[in-house]
């Protein structure tokens, strides 16, 4: 996606309304620009003695049609502009959160999610605020500027006189030139702290608990601490420079007043220039001066939005890593078997994490995958189900490689349930359902029933209606478990994979689960990843991970027979059982 495209499409929906706007504006400046000129021909009559107490109301009311005129339709044409602004931040922000749910997980492991609010909260608005003032502002002060010039030179004063007080007003540009990208690079420090304290907050939030738990409450508010004192440091950078620069405009505005009245005030003692003329010269250059100084304002802020415009156009830009092949195919999951052909895998930093990986499992067996922490199992589902890409040529559904499927083929066949499975602040009911909206509650139960969370969820005075998360119950690390398990098992589909799915759950719900998944799963291709070797003795074949390499691979009894980690893990975990019993 090219950069300039936000603008572009908002635009190219918006325009007749900027032309509407700015069309209006013209109108409204110009009668506006009249003010001084009627007030100077009032002060020149009044001085002649001329003025009855008719001319005076006439005079009166004509001032107030413009005033009227002026905010009337000066009103409604920043009305419009705000009004499509407001626009601009809807189209946007829909167009991100489309865009995020296109990025993969690499994405996600390297921006927090402060920072990812923070480009639906900050800088939409940036640059909302900045197209909006910029049209409202620069149409109406450019053309107050150029109908004051002209109705100047008008009238008796002469171009000179003109030009002298209108200098200093030219030099705003100088100055904004020189200032801006240092505003600019300030704000952008700002910008980036502003990001680190949220992301931060948003993680001790989450942590609190931990956090009271170990009572090191007083080492995080330093921590904190010190970002918001970061925070403080860059703004007050940022606000030393910007205000030396907005006070810069109003100084120079001053500037233009003193030479209008000691230059003009000479020219009108000596009679070169009528009263009214002299007093309708300071009256523009006073009317001058709020939009030029409304003008430095806005390119203040067109400046601090050009850092949040390039944050978007660059987020716009970035491709999701994981891309649908061009002629992509289907498979039949339920007819294929899963092959590996030598797999290794590195992360971004280079370490393998899984070297050589070789396997097949047949259309409808169940494999079973264990070893310790870190050996790379996850890793291993995560290639199968392409979060992340697998080097061609090394995993294959059938005869096709991974990389070539549709992306909805193959996770449409595939359920996966992780370790950790997260649910949404919704009902128990919708996350059960998430991947099926419209399941009857039928399914739902059976779902629930198979994974053994039934019974507590019925305890529930709203039972399958129960809300969950910051406003509604929370489930224990085992329920939270079965929930994600029930949500895998309602999908059905020809692929399951189970990692680590129910380790925190005790040994005695944990085997009959395993029994129900036994069941359930006949003639379908089901693939366990477990820390207790009891989850998955039964599987047709069990491999044994370690630092991601395949160090043992076999049947429950073959595994015993032999010497190695896996009869190291089964004795461990036999002894723990003796001891606790049950062995939760
Ligand atoms: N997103 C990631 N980026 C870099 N390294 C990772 C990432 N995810 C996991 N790892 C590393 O890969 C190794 C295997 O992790 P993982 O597959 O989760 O193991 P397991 O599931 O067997 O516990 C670990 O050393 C882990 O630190
Ligand atoms: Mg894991």
């Amino acid at each position: 996606m090219d950069s300039q495209r936000i603008l572009r499409d908002f635009f190219r929906k918006t325009w007749l309304a900027y032309v509407i706007s700015i069309a209006l504006h013209t109108v409204a400046n110009i009668i506006h620009v009249n003010f001084p000129k009627v007030l100077g021909s009032f002060t020149d009559e009044l001085k002649a003695g001329q003025l009855s107490m008719d001319g005076v109301a006439r005079y009166s009311l004509t001032l107030l049609a413009i005033g009227v005129g002026f905010a009337a339709i000066g009103g409604v044409a920043q009305y419009l502009v705000m009004y499509t602004g407001r626009y601009f931040e809807f189209m946007n922000r829909r167009r991100l959160y489309a865009h995020f749910t296109g990025l993969g997980e690499k994405f996600y492991s390297k921006n927090g999610v402060g920072k990812l609010l923070s480009y639906f909260m900050n800088d939409v608005t940036a640059v909302r605020e900045s197209i909006s003032m910029g049209v409202n502002q620069t149409a109406g002060a450019s053309i107050l500027l150029v109908s004051t010039i002209v109705m100047l030179l008008l009238t008796d004063v002469p171009v000179y006189l003109v030009a002298a007080c209108i200098f200093p007003l030219l030099l705003i540009p100088v100055i904004v030139v020189y200032f801006g990208p240092i505003i600019r690079a300030r704000s952008l420090k700002v910008q980036e702290a502003i990001g680190a304290m949220t992301e931060s907050a948003e993680e001790q939030f989450g942590g609190i608990r931990v956090t009271k738990k170990f009572a090191v409450e007083q080492t995080m508010r330093n921590r904190f601490g010190e970002t918001v004192e970061r925070i403080r440091e860059r703004q007050l950078r940022l606000v030393r420079v910007s205000s030396l620069f907005q006070a810069l405009i109003p100084f120079l505005g001053a500037l233009s007043l003193i030479i209008a009245i000691s230059f003009g005030g000479y020219l009108t003692i000596t009679n070169r220039i009528s009263l009214g003329s002299f007093v309708a010269l300071t009256l523009y250059i006073r009317m001058l001066m709020n939009p030029l100084q409304q003008i430095g304002n806005v390119i203040n802020v067109i400046q601090r939005a050009r850092a949040s415009f390039d944050r978007l156009n660059d987020l716009l830009g970035k491709q999701p890593d994981i891309r649908e092949a061009e002629n992509a195919v289907e498979v039949d999951f339920s007819r294929s078997g899963i092959e590996l052909r030598r797999l290794s895998f590195a992360y971004e930093d280079g370490r393998d994490v899984l070297r050589d990986i070789s396997l097949y499992v047949r259309p409808g067996a169940t494999l079973g995958i264990v070893g310790r922490t870190g050996s790379g199992k996850t890793t291993l589902m995560k290639l199968l189900l392409r979060t992340y890409d697998p080097p061609e040529g090394t995993i294959f559904y059938g005869d096709t490689d991974v990389r070539s499927l549709t992306l909805a083929n193959l996770r449409g066949g595939i359920a996966y349930v992780p370790q950790d499975g997260f649910l949404f602040s919704s009902t128990i009911r919708e996350n059960i359902a998430f991947y099926k909206r419209d399941s009857e509650l039928r399914d739902v139960e059976h779902a629930a029933k198979m994974a053994k969370v039934y019974d507590n969820i019925i305890e529930f005075p709203d039972k399958f209606e129960t809300r969950l998360g910051e406003r509604g119950v929370t489930l224990s690390g085992g329920q939270r478990q079965r929930t994600s398990l029930a949500r895998g098992m309602i999908k059905d589909a020809p692929i399951l994979i189970l990692d680590d799915s129910v380790s925190a759950v005790d040994a005695v719900t944990e085997t009959d689960i395993m029994e129900t998944i036994r069941e359930i799963r006949e003639g379908k291709t089901t693939i366990i990843i477990a820390h207790r070797i009891s989850a998955l003795k039964h599987a047709d074949e069990i491999v044994v991970l370690d630092e991601g390499e395949i160090v043992q691979r076999g049947t429950h009894e073959s595994l015993l027979a032999e010497d190695g980690l896996y009869r190291t893990l089964h004795d461990i975990q036999e002894e723990g059982t003796r001891q606790h019993g049950t062995g939760n």
